[in-house]
């Protein structure tokens, strides 16, 4: 059995990705996780008791507690989520976006090499690539212009990731995924915080005129796009993962009011985010080329699909933005102490 480390698995893809692979193969799991804001553990309460998960708490940018996690775990194999995801606070503050996606991420690549890990497989943005005017797609051969300190310090990454490869013949993989959306997202991005807005009857704050585009995958596909990287990717490339899904924002808010059962009184055109990418369209030839991956949802169905799991869960929703998940860890491992 393959032991595979994933980093940021309590976060919205990253508890996906353990939930998909669990569920699909019979690997050893490991989630190391800082549990910031975004980390929730109830997310894998399903699993905890799994034999085959094991959770570590720490830090990536702190190299004794990334040592001693990987003495422990030794992993064959690191799937590396862990980061600060949110461009408004990267624009608020962008330190913590330098710290764990720069810093944590060279900390974690001179670990695993001095751990023996044989394959590494770095989960990166289309952000990276910058904007997109009205036409034309992003390949991997796209130059990189990020925009935001968010995609600058996840852009600074892949290049610390490439070096390892080219430098050290580290093997790594880099994926560049478009927006998702689906279950267990942190509801500060837009589809969770639109839905549950709607479904409390508050108002739906739209940046600027609403007609910024984005290419969806639903988070499922995400993770089988990552796991086909892992098994089947070639050591030193580059997969564009999208959705073939671009839909304006202002759309997608039209949409979740029809599937909530809200009207467009509810929305509210808000001043526009700072340095706003207008769109964002992925060119996902060379994955179904060369690893044969597609996705399979079509956005008609994840949308609904995710409006309904949102709707079942309310009780999750609440209980992130009480912040009483963050009492989770106490209540479950407090016993353990920390690592
Ligand atoms: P998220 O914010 O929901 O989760 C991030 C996770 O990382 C949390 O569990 C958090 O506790 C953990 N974390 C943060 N800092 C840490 C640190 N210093 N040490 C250890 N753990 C830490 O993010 P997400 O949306 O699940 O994104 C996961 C990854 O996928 C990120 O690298 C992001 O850049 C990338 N990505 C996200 C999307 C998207 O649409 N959400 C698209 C493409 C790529
Ligand atoms: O493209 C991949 C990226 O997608 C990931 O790398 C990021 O981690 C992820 O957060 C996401 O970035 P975006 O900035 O595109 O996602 P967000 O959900 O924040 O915003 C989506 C669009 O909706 C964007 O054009 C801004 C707009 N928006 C967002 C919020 C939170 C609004 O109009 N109102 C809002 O309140």
């Amino acid at each position: 059995m393959k032991k595979v480390l994933v980093t940021g698995g309590a976060g919205f893809i990253g508890s996906n990705f353990l939930h998909y692979v669990l569920a699909h193969r019979d690997y050893g799991l490991c989630n190391l996780d800082a549990l910031t804001y975004a980390g929730n553990l109830e997310n894998l309460r399903s699993i905890e008791d799994d034999e085959r998960y094991r959770f570590f708490k720490a830090d990536i940018a702190d190299a004794e507690a990334v040592d001693e996690t990987l003495r422990q775990a030794k992993p064959d194999c690191i799937v590396h989520l862990a980061a600060e995801s949110h461009v408004d606070r990267s624009v608020q503050d962008a330190r913590p976006f330098v710290t764990t996606n720069l810093l944590g991420t060279q900390v974690l690549i001179d670990a695993a090499m001095r751990h023996g890990v044989e394959r590494f497989v770095h989960v990166s943005t289309d952000e990276v690539y910058g904007s997109l005017g009205p036409e034309g797609r992003f390949s991997e051969d796209s130059p990189i212009q990020p925009n935001s300190p968010y995609s600058a310090s996840k852009a600074g990454s892949d290049f610390l990731v490439r070096a390892a490869h080219h430098t050290h013949g580290f093997d790594t993989r880099i994926t560049r995924c478009s927006n998702n959306y689906g279950p267990y997202q942190f509801p500060e991005k837009l589809i969770p915080l639109m839905v549950a807005n709607a479904m409390d009857g508050e108002p739906l704050p739209v940046y600027g005129d609403g007609q910024n585009v984005r290419d969806w995958i639903h988070v499922e596909d995400h993770c089988r796009g990552i796991l086909t990287v892992l098994e089947d990717g070639v050591a030193g490339e580059v997969y564009n993962l999208g959705g073939n899904a671009e839909r304006s924002n202002i759309d997608v808010v039209r949409r979740l009011l029809e599937l909530v059962g809200k009207g467009e009184e509810l929305i509210r055109f808000v001043k526009d985010r700072p340095g706003h990418d207008q769109r964002y369209a992925i060119d996902g030839a060379k994955v179904e080329r060369e690893l044969g991956f597609t996705p399979n949802w079509t956005f008609e169905d994840g949308l609904a699909a995710t409006v309904q799991w949102y709707r079942d869960n309310a009780e999750w929703t609440a209980r992130v933005r009480s912040g009483a998940y963050q009492g989770y860890y106490e209540e479950q491992y407090g016993h353990l102490g920390s690592q």
